[in-house]
């Protein structure tokens, strides 16, 4: 297969970007799409010219490191299917193809493809942890966990952090994301004591970033390679309304909090 890559080169986050058009011959099917990238780096590099940065470690969908925009579509034209397992076999011979970074304020080009995604890291920090009692590892059935709860918090871990549904969104909202987060530990008896806290603090910290505000377009769900559902965000909002009634205290002093649960159409 022959390619026309359209790439997104810039130098630094403070450099001016440009698309920059790239020819790529003989590209296997069985390749897959960082795979092809690699080729082109090593002609770049060949050349003495800089190579295309691009983000990987697992290369099999497990880290959330790769990702981004493939003719516009926030990890390529797969659904369920990050971009380090998309096989160039779902493409055409002669197909062109543009390549570009996240678009979002809050995930600033760190150069090329690469964008800088610590926002999630600052909103995980804020309450993605729960208190447990150290020393000997507990009977294993000191905790029962309800089999719904626990595939919900599966459901929910599943997030691998990529962005995707930041980049999908027009707004460039982080509601999905945040979502799995607050659900992956409020669903189970582990997370239940730090439940009303960590809600409104992970939601603090998601406002607190440069992130736009959930209107419920649902782009976010369609371009999760991890299939996380819309319903963890009414969940999240059910949870912030709980919270903020649990504070006997008015107004919210969460950012935004107070429009949130107008969304809400459970
Ligand atoms: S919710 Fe989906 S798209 Fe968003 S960061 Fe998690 S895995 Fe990626
Ligand atoms: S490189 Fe780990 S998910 Fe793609």
């Amino acid at each position: 297969m022959n390619l026309t890559l359209r790439i997104w080169r810039q130098k630094d986050t403070d450099a001016a970007g440009r698309f920059i058009t790239y020819p790529v011959e003989g590209v296997s099917p069985d390749m897959s799409f960082l795979e092809m990238l690699d080729v082109l780096n090593e002609t770049l590099t060949d050349r003495g010219e800089a190579p295309v940065a691009f983000e990987h470690d697992c290369r099999e969908g497990i880290c959330g490191s790769c990702g981004f925009l493939i003719n516009g579509m926030a990890h390529g034209p797969r659904r369920h299917t990050t971009v380090c397992q998309l096989h160039m076999r779902f493409f055409k011979d002669g197909d062109s193809l543009t390549l570009e970074p996240w678009r979002a304020q809050a995930f600033p080009v760190v150069r090329d493809l690469v964008v800088d995604r610590s926002a999630f890291d600052r909103i995980i920090q804020a309450g993605g942890y729960i208190t447990a009692p150290t020393g000997s590892v507990p009977e294993a059935s000191t905790i029962l966990v309800p089999k719904e709860a626990a595939d919900t918090a599966m459901d929910a871990a599943a997030c691998i952090g990529c962005g995707a549904c930041v980049a999908a969104c027009p707004n460039a909202a982080a509601m999905l994301f945040t979502a799995a987060k607050v659900t992956h530990l409020n669903a189970l008896p582990q997370g239940k004591p730090e439940r009303d806290e960590r809600t409104v603090n992970m939601v603090a910290a998601m406002a607190n970033e440069a992130f736009g505000s959930c209107a419920n377009h649902t782009e976010c769900e369609a371009a999760c390679p991890k299939g996380i559902p819309l319903e963890f965000i009414a969940g999240l909002n059910r949870d912030l309304i709980r919270a903020a009634f649990r504070r006997h205290r008015e107004p919210l002093t969460v950012v935004g909090a107070a429009q949130q649960p107008a969304h809400e159409d459970t």
